[in-house]
């Protein structure tokens, strides 16, 4: 059965990406559209969208459309655009008052609004496109108000009579957490015993616990994190809502896009390569140390990272195992991130005190980011938590031995390596400690130095299939169970 999905969100690679909420938007997007289904994704059009080469079309009919939230009336108009190479598009939220800063997110106190408005605008466009959602799919705490306002502000409107709701956790860290005043633009009129009450005293309201409490599927991108956040650690606060709806909380692994992401076809890289060609991945990983300005060593074991420099991505494990390991190991490392500034800078001094060894580059680069997965023996993620995570994917596709602490979606997509039986994909480690982190890539580090094992090893994750064809798969059927 053909499906009709309005899907919110707040990035969409390759139009604005912050994270791997983009890549995910982005490959439903494709992968729902190429098998059927009628998706109207919506999301703001961030004025670095403007600057892109994209062919863009102002819709006539939704033009100049007017949504009060609260006290004010902001006025927005959409414009359609295709993802490149396919027929899927999207519907961008023009709003320039209020998208029109330079980065996909603020710190600002107020960016909440900006979130609130793409929510109304999806709804009221459903409205003037005559378009009967049976999915209202929401992602994260920016549109997790959606399901609530099904069942208040437009419920009136016999258009969404049959439609049910689903909100995807992609990071339970971000909650979007405003003060008690938001409540007129967040309720729109309606009761204030829906809010949660001990919240509402201690003046605030949590938007991603509204979605968790009022939609009717909630998913999260591994098993293992829909596990985790039903208890107090990984919980962030909201486990006992989760425990609560736990009979609605299922957990889907992230798909790879391999369009995008595999070295046989990759759009940025010069030479290609599968798992019997790994001549040319040595061959690339000469060309990345050239480029990063790293001493030539085909011995010496490329450790990779890419990420957001958060607390989440363990970054503090580091601060302590990697300087001395370092000191005492032959390896190099190549860092492409940005985030804290306290991260920021320790990288920046490991780079300074290990020239040729250790490069770092601040920022973001999707080019440099496809040339360490593929140049990189190694891709370390040692996450405090990490509801899916994509990085570790990729690298398998790539060749290069993920170490990955065993949790959320790392649990679910690396399996620990045996170097007896051969079998398993990576170096897999428990313990949130420094020491855990020293012993992973250690074993790591032996192994490489051990070619027919290590060949074994790279081999096993190159020929992993986390392609997002099955995966869409279960979205559908969780969305067929839930209209049932
Ligand atoms: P998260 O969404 O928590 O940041 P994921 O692993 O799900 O983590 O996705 C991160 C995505 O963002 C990956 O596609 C990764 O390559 C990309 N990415 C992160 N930081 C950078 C950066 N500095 N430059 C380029 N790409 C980056
Ligand atoms: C989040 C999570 C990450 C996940 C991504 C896409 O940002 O931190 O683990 O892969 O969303 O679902």
């Amino acid at each position: 059965m053909a499906l009709r999905i309005c899907f919110l969100t707040a990035e969409m690679a390759p139009f604005a990406k912050a994270g791997g909420l983009a890549d995910v938007s982005g490959a439903l997007l494709r992968y729902l559209h190429a098998a059927g289904h009628d998706v109207r994704l919506f999301m703001p059009f961030h004025a670095s969208i403007a600057a892109l080469p994209l062919e863009r079309h102002a819709v006539g009919f939704l033009a100049g459309i007017d949504a009060r939230i609260g006290t004010r009336t902001y006025r927005y108009s959409v414009h359609t655009a295709r993802l490149p190479g396919t027929d899927a598009f999207a519907y961008l939220v023009d709003c320039p008052e209020v998208f029109g800063g330079e980065s996909i997110y603020t710190a600002s106190p107020d960016e909440y609004r900006r979130y609130l408005l793409l929510t109304h605008a999806a709804f009221q466009c459903c409205q003037h496109m005559a378009f009967a959602p049976q999915i209202l799919h929401a992602n994260d705490w920016h549109t997790a108000v959606a399901p609530l306002w099904l069942r208040t502000i437009y419920r009136w409107d016999k258009l969404f009579a049959a439609t049910r709701s689903v909100l995807t956790i992609h990071n339970l860290g971000y909650q979007g957490i405003v003060g008690a005043e938001a409540a007129p633009e967040v309720l729109g009129g309606a009761d204030r015993m829906l809010l949660h009450q001990d919240e509402l005293r201690a003046g605030q309201i949590n938007l991603l616990r509204l979605g968790l409490l009022y939609a009717d599927l909630l998913t999260t991108v591994s098993p293992s994190y829909a596990r985790e956040i039903q208890g107090a650690e990984y919980g962030a606060g909201l486990d006992d809502t989760l425990r609560a709806r736990s009979g609605a909380l299922v957990g889907i692994l992230n798909g790879v896009d391999y369009q995008e992401w595999d070295p046989r076809n990759d759009r940025l890289l010069p030479r290609h390569y599968g798992a019997n060609q790994l001549g040319v991945k040595a061959a690339l990983k000469e060309e990345l140390l050239a480029r990063l300005g790293l001493a030539s060593g085909t011995r010496r074991p490329l450790v990779g990272m890419i990420t957001r420099l958060a607390a989440q991505k363990g970054i503090d494990l580091l601060l302590e195992a990697l300087p001395q390991m370092l000191a005492t190991q032959d390896f190099s490392l190549a860092v492409l991130g940005s985030g804290d500034a306290a991260y920021e800078r320790f990288f920046a001094g490991l780079a300074r005190a290990h020239p040729g060894r250790v490069a770092f580059h601040q920022g973001y680069s999707e080019e440099l980011a496809h040339w360490i997965e593929a140049g990189s023996d190694m891709f370390l993620m040692p996450s405090r938590y990490e509801p899916c995570g994509l990085n570790q994917m990729y690298s398998l596709r790539y060749g290069t031995v993920p170490i990955v602490r065993r949790t959320g979606g790392l649990a679910d997509s690396v399996q620990p390596f045996d170097a007896g039986s051969g079998s398993g994909t990576g170096i897999v480690f428990n313990d949130y400690d420094p020491q855990a982190v020293r012993w992973a890539l250690t074993t790591a580090f032996d192994l490489y130095r051990r070619p027919g094992t290590w060949r074994r090893l790279v081999q096993n994750g190159m020929s992993q299939d986390f392609s997002w064809q099955r995966r869409v798969q279960d979205y559908v059927a969780a969305y067929e169970r839930l209209l049932a």
